[in-house]
């Protein structure tokens, strides 16, 4: 007896991994028909009603062929709602929507709300079988891209993404440096990260538990900049009613972040050059000297060199706050980067305002890889931002961006090199989706492995670039 229990549910448990289908159709003789072309899946039948979003909470199906037909438009406006809801219910899900031949306007209206395809009738057993294949496999790619992203554990909301030659030997500068007490200065135009590249050399030294204090100089007006850095003692002028710790004493044991270094005035970088060279300060008004255990990184969107040349930063202290230089490369420069950064947010910023937004358009696909990011990588995050609130559908497109589509503007030389430019994106698209894994984009791409392997030499494409180093993870500060 005890077997026979055994083999119903092992057979119970293989009928549970074949793949899903829901058909949702109120025409019965069309459900038979379909069941037939599909009868090797698991299929579920279900009417078109509330009863459905308890159907696809027990089935759990990966594909719903949803029958959109229907001659009269008050119902096509509740098929549409269905569609939403079963969306937010079950976001993975592959929904394709089939309508009359007539349909154009419905079909559309569906994709736009996060249908995966459309199928205009008459039913054509191929053609239908094709599109439904399609979607399950859509759907499995995105079930192993997400066990990959998983195992490589290194999209963290407060890591570092990228995928680009400079962000990756930039991360190994930061793993080096990090556990020295060496004086950083990162060097990049507003947006690259500078800030976050300071945490994380904080997070990898010794000093992780103890205070990160970060002072944004060009936001201070210079009059409080003195007391805000050095503190004061009781009496050290009006209105100093009790002895007050500044930041560098505060971050004493721990890590100072000077920001926008460049535009301290010259009467506080003498003092600095004293802190930085002695390692002790003087409150405001004080006498005692107070020694200081710091670690002090530097940060600047200015060039120090053009500054210094025209008087406005001290050589000597350049010098000293100049032991390790990291240079932030623009978005614009870092291949692969936007696209990667802007996938991760999307899905971050989804989570957080509660939205269905599952993937970006084509046209913005494109459009990220070539506008030109003069805000880098904040000005990728409010846009991703402002579409992921603004946009009615669950694909964001270029205009949800508030970006153009380059695509018809595009002008290549002739046509070997827009098929050279293009073959590029493409093989570096599918590496950075597939994290490096060349069987997972060689699919992607609809190409063998050699083909693939022939790709990346006559492109000196690196593979390796998008394996799972590609997010680097800072959490751990061993
Ligand atoms: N490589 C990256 N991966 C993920 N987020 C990033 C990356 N670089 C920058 N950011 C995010 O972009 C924003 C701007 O970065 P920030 O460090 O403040 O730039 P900066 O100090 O250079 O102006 C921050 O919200 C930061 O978390
Ligand atoms: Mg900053």
């Amino acid at each position: 007896m005890t077997s026979t229990i055994e083999a119903t549910q092992g057979a119970a448990g293989e009928a549970g991994e074949r793949r899903r289908l829901l058909i949702l159709a109120n025409d019965l003789d069309l459900r038979g028909e379909l069941e037939k072309i599909f009868s090797d899946l698991d299929v579920r039948c279900s009417d078109i009603s509330e009863q459905v979003l308890a159907v696809v909470r027990r089935n759990e199906p990966d594909v719903v062929l949803f029958d959109l037909a229907s001659s009269e438009a008050s119902m096509a406006l509740q098929c549409l709602d269905l569609l939403r809801e079963i969306l937010n219910l079950a976001p993975d899900t592959k929904i394709i929507a089939m309508t009359e031949e007539d349909g154009r306007d419905l079909a559309v209206q569906a994709v736009g709300l996060g249908a995966t395809d459309f199928y205009h009738k008459p039913i054509n057993a191929a053609v239908l079988s094709i599109v439904v294949r399609r979607a399950f496999r859509i759907r499995e790619l995105e079930e192993e891209n997400g066990r990959l992203r998983e195992q490589s554990g290194s999209m963290t909301i407060d890591g570092i993404i990228g995928v680009s030659d400079a962000m990756r030997a930039l991360c190994r500068s930061i793993e080096k440096v990090a556990p020295t007490r060496a004086t950083v200065l990162i060097l990049g135009e507003s947006g690259t990260g500078k800030e976050l590249l300071a945490r994380a050399l904080h997070r990898l030294s010794e000093r992780s538990h103890q205070p990160f204090v970060a002072i944004n100089c060009a936001a201070i007006p210079d009059a409080l900049l003195e007391s805000e850095l050095f503190g004061y003692e009781k009496g050290a002028f009006t209105g100093a009613a009790k002895r007050t710790l500044g930041k560098l004493e505060l971050a004493s044991g721990g890590t100072v972040f000077l920001d926008e270094i460049g535009e301290m005035p010259a009467s506080l970088q003498a003092k600095l050059l004293r802190v930085v060279q002695e390692r002790t300060i003087e409150r405001i008004g004080g006498r005692v000297t107070v020694p200081l255990d710091l670690r002090i990184i530097c940060a600047t969107n200015r060039d120090l060199d053009a500054l210094i040349a025209a008087g406005g930063f001290r050589e000597d202290l350049y010098y000293r706050i100049s032991e390790v230089t990291i240079r932030v490369p623009p978005l614009r420069e870092r291949q692969g980067d936007g696209l990667l950064i802007a996938q991760f947010l999307l899905q971050q910023m989804a989570e957080r305002f509660g939205k269905p937004t599952r993937g970006l358009a084509p046209d913005a696909i494109r459009a990220i890889q070539t506008h030109r990011w003069p805000g880098n990588v904040r000005e990728l995050e409010n846009r991703i931002k402002g579409a992921v609130i603004l946009a009615d559908t669950a694909v964001v497109t270029a205009s949800d961006l508030g970006l153009q589509d380059p695509g018809e503007n595009t002008q290549y030389l002739n046509l070997r090199v827009a098929r050279q430019r293009v073959e590029v994106q493409a093989v570096r698209q599918a590496l950075a989706v597939a994290r490096g894994n060349l069987s997972r984009a060689a699919e992607l791409l609809g190409v063998t492995r050699p083909t693939l392997y022939d790709l990346l030499e006559k492109h000196q494409i690196s593979a390796a670039q998008f394996g799972k180093a590609a997010g680097f993870a800072s959490g751990n500060g061993s």
